[in-house]
Parts: C-alpha cells; sequence; structure tokens
C-alpha cells in the first residue's frame, strides 16, 4: 500500500511558500529583460513544473508576447535500465521552428531527463532558441556525461535530499504543498 505524507512527516522546510514566491518573481523579471525583443514559447514539462511554471508566466511582463505548450517526460529506472531511460508520454500539440523555446522544469536531478528533453526532443525540430529554466537543480547528482548541461535559469541548488511540494510528489502526493520539504527518513522505513 503506497503511504501518503502528512504535515506530521515533514522533517524541514526546505523553502516557505514566502521565498518560493521571491524567487519566482526574481526569475520572472530577469527573463522579462532577456526576453524583451522576443516572443517566448513556454514549454512546461508535466507534471512537476505545473506549479512552478504557472507562477512564473504571471511574472513575465506582458509586453513579451509568450505563448504555452506541455510535455510529459518520465525517467525510470530498473534493473535493466539503472542509468534511466526517459520515455515522452505526451508530445507537443504545437511546432517550436524559428521560435525562442523557454523549457521549465521542475528539478534536474541526473541530468538525464533534460539532455533527451533538449537534445533529442527539441533541437532536432529547429528552434529558433532554446533556454532552460529549473526551479531546482542538484548538482551533486548530475552525471558526468552531462556535467555540461545548461541550465539558463535557475531557482536553487539544493543538497542530495528528495524533496517534495511545490509540484514536486512523492508517489503522486505533496504536489499541491506551497513550500518545499524534506521528508522524515522513518516516512520512508515504514
Ligand atoms: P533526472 O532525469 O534524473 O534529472 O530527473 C529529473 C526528474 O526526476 C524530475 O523532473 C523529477 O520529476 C524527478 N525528481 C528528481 N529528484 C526529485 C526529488 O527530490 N523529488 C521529486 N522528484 C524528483
Amino acid at each position: 500500500m503506497v503511504r501518503i505524507p502528512t504535515a506530521k512527516d515533514i522533517e524541514r522546510e526546505l523553502y516557505t511558500e514566502a521565498e518560493i514566491q521571491q524567487k519566482v518573481a526574481e526569475l520572472g523579471a530577469q527573463i522579462s529583460v532577456d526576453y524583451s525583443d522576443k516572443r517566448i514559447h513556454v514549454i512546461t514539462i508535466l507534471k512537476g513544473a505545473d506549479a512552478f511554471a504557472n507562477d512564473l508566466v504571471h511574472k513575465i511582463s506582458l509586453n513579451i508576447p509568450l505563448s504555452r505548450d506541455y510535455m510529459i517526460l518520465s525517467h525510470f529506472k530498473d534493473e535493466f535500465a539503472p542509468s534511466g531511460k526517459v520515455n515522452l508520454l505526451l508530445d507537443l500539440k504545437y511546432g517550436i521552428k524559428g521560435r525562442d523555446v523557454l523549457v521549465v522544469e521542475d528539478i534536474v536531478d541526473s541530468g538525464h531527463t533534460l539532455n533527451y528533453l533538449v537534445n533529442s526532443l527539441l533541437l532536432p525540430r529547429e528552434p529558433n532558441s532554446v533556454r532552460v529554466c529549473s526551479f531546482l537543480n542538484k548538482p551533486t547528482k548530475r552525471v558526468k556525461e552531462f556535467k555540461h548541461l545548461k541550465i539558463d535559469y535557475l531557482g536553487f541548488d539544493i543538497e542530495d535530499a528528495f524533496v517534495v511540494g511545490y509540484g514536486l510528489d512523492y508517489r503522486q502526493y505533496c504536489r499541491n504543498w506551497p513550500f518545499i520539504a524534506v521528508l522524515k527518513e522513518e516516512f520512508y522505513k515504514k
């Protein structure tokens, strides 16, 4: 049976709702400056990045024409593919040729998902540009071959801990928590 995390399972809040919203506002302001003479085509990687992307687009200047599309990717790790295989579960609705694409991700961990997304799924479709905005990054978890992957806009570098909230899930739960938290070790052991 899947255990469902609740407030009593939280070890600590890593980022409060206020800290998150402050960072989102900063990222939106920077993106607004960098794209002031362009249009932005925002691609949200579901499901984890939905909360972040929805907040972020509200902080981008209304003077910048902005369109949106979505993808669902999943990174499976099992005994046959211990390094992980990334699957495309939902593709874009619209073409991206010639567009300035801004990918919005929740977290970059090993880098498998981001590498596959950018190099195998997006660049072959000939966008004008692709930049990446990720709310979180775990630099110590990046595998060697993906060390070079660029995150153009980043919320926070975090330690190597499993985090939940603000879109990030534990077995589909906790995505609605407005803060980012680390769960108690005992929770995973029970
Ligand atoms: P990567 O392919 O190893 O970089 O993994 C990226 C994906 O793994 C993210 O988009 C998340 O869906 C998931 N993920 C990685 N770390 C965490 C975490 O700490 N909490 C929840 N999901 C995570």
